[in-house]
């Protein structure tokens, strides 16, 4: 592709069969060589926007020219790349190389089950950008992975020539990688140069430009509003005056008077007529003046301290992680109030330890909330489906706290499949309506939106009940966790917990 070479989304609509609105609407841009971002609240349609350039799905209207070979990387980490047995077969120095940056290893194709989340995402994007596509298209390529595959990922994408387009949360990737950004508020979708951190200021900027706007045209639309009123009641006394009836027929003097008036009334109607016109305008100019509605945030979480001695207590012991490796770690026990995280590379068993503490909880199931790593789609459809036939209240309650996560509950009910982020937040506010006494969360700020993550951070905050976290996001973890256990690997590459 050569650097002048740009994709032209032209028009571009997009709407689910099911929905009643389109997610997408009229879409008119184009992606220039290097990064364009992607950004938008959970179900905004990121992932919908990235698979209708890449066609791997179909716009309702509109057009995506000047797309060669286009490849999509998934945000799912479900199922192998379709590509990768070819990948990791090649021993071209190119295949060798990225394998080698991304540390890819040939058994990941054998091992795909066992792999940590991270080490799928390392996969999949190794296998992207192995293929050399004149389009790129990447969807949250650093959730699951840690900062020294960041890194890795970081420099193997800096490398990429071609078009790209790319959803993350990853607020300093996308400033370090992006030349412009799209925002997606469904239906609308506006374009920003810049990263993350330019392309948010200038949306801000116009948004309190476009309230400033809306407030002077209303101010100027009840203005003439008022003076048009005034003018017609004084226009309509003047008329019931200047009526002739009831004169004498022979009074010619005052049917003159009346004559005469009349005139200067035809003057007096046409400065009425253009006051309407003009107040018509203003109208016109009002319903033009669109502020993008702001919904309000944040959520309250209610859970309690449970009145157990102990959540769980987890004699020392070994586990083994796959075939070849083990994670041993000593006795772990967890008070009612405690506020853990669980930290180690990809790979390191933080996952498979959390299996092993969640056999030995020591609270009812209704009280507890788990946020896995991934939920496999088929888990996500049966819990919207779970949803949609909860009571009204009960309904009501969850859709609530949804919103207030900054998703919009009708397109998630309409939703044949939610999005990662969607479902993340509907799990958690199911379970807050049983006031958890702990919650389990595996990775909760992948494919959160940044305002849910921030909203999140600070109702866990303020939330009395035990949280045991899984996370490679330190500023999350700074916040909320007192007690910090490290699994750490050796060079046989066996794991051992560490307690802080
Ligand atoms: N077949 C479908 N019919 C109707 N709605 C659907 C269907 N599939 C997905 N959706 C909805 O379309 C919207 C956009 O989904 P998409 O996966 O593009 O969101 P996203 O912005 O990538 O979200 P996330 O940040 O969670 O990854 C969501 O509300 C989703 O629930
Ligand atoms: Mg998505």
């Amino acid at each position: 592709m050569s650097s002048s070479s740009l994709v032209a989304l032209r028009d571009l609509t997009f709407i689910h069969d099911a929905a009643s609105e389109p997610l997408i609407s009229g879409l008119s841009v184009h992606l220039p060589v290097g990064f364009t971002g992607v950004v938008g609240a959970n179900g905004a349609g990121k992932t919908t926007l990235l698979r209708l350039v890449t066609a791997t799905l179909a716009p309702s209207s509109g057009t995506v020219d000047g797309v060669g070979h286009a490849v999509y990387c998934e945000q799912r980490t479900d199922s192998p790349p379709a590509a990768l047995v070819r990948f990791v077969e090649d021993w071209d120095s190119d295949a060798f190389a990225l394998r080698g940056r991304l540390e890819i290893e040939p058994d990941f194709v054998k091992r795909w089950d066992s792999l940590s989340h991270g080490e799928r995402k390392r996969a999949q994007i190794g296998c992207a950008l192995w293929q050399h596509p004149d389009v790129l298209a990447i969807d949250e390529p650093t959730n699951h992975i840690d900062a020294r595959a960041r890194d890795l990922l970081c420099d193997a994408l800096a490398r990429f020539q071609g078009v790209g387009l790319i959803v993350s949360h990853d607020r300093d990737l996308l400033d370090s990688l992006c030349t412009q950004c799209i925002w997606l508020e469904p239906p609308n979708a506006n374009v920003y140069a810049g990263g993350f951190t330019q392309s948010r200021a200038q949306r801000q900027s116009d948004h309190d430009t476009a309230v400033a706007e809306r407030k002077k045209a209303m101010q100027t639309h009840r203005a003439l509003e008022r003076e048009l009123a005034q003018r017609r009641e004084r226009a309509a006394g003047e008329s019931a005056r200047r009526s002739k009836r009831g004169i004498a027929r022979h009074d010619s003097d005052a049917r003159e008077k009346i004559d005469r008036a009349r005139v200067t009334d035809g003057k007096s109607g046409a400065a009425l007529r253009q006051l309407a016109g003009r107040a018509a305008q203003a109208r016109a100019r009002l319903d033009t003046a669109r502020v993008d509605k702001v919904y309000e945030t944040g959520i309250w979480l209610p859970g309690s301290r449970s009145r157990r001695a102990k959540l769980f207590d987890l004699a020392a012991g070994v586990t083994a992680l796959g075939d070849t490796r083990v994670l041993r770690h000593p006795r772990l026990t967890m008070m009612p109030d405690d506020r853990i995280a669980i930290t180690g590379i990809n790979g390191a068993g933080k996952s498979t330890l959390l299996q092993s503490i969640a056999a030995v909880v020591n609270v009812p199931p209704a009280h507890v909330i788990t946020l896995p790593q991934e939920i496999p789609a088929s888990v996500a459809i049966r819990l919207l489906d779970e949803v949609r036939t909860l009571p009204a209240r009960e309904l009501g309650h969850v859709m609530n706290v949804v919103s207030r996560l900054g998703s919009r509950p009708q397109r998630l009910l309409e939703s044949a499949l939610p999005s990662p982020g969607e479902i993340r937040k509907l799990l958690l506010a199911m379970g807050m309506a049983r006031v958890p006494h702990l919650i389990v969360m595996d990775e909760p700020t992948n494919h959160l939106d940044l305002p849910s993550i921030e909203a999140l951070e600070s109702a866990l905050v303020d939330c009395p009940c035990g949280l045991l976290l899984v996370s490679h996001d330190q500023r999350f973890l700074g916040r909320l966790a007192r007690v910090r256990w490290h699994i750490d690997v050796d060079r046989e590459r066996n794991s051992v917990l560490i307690p802080a």
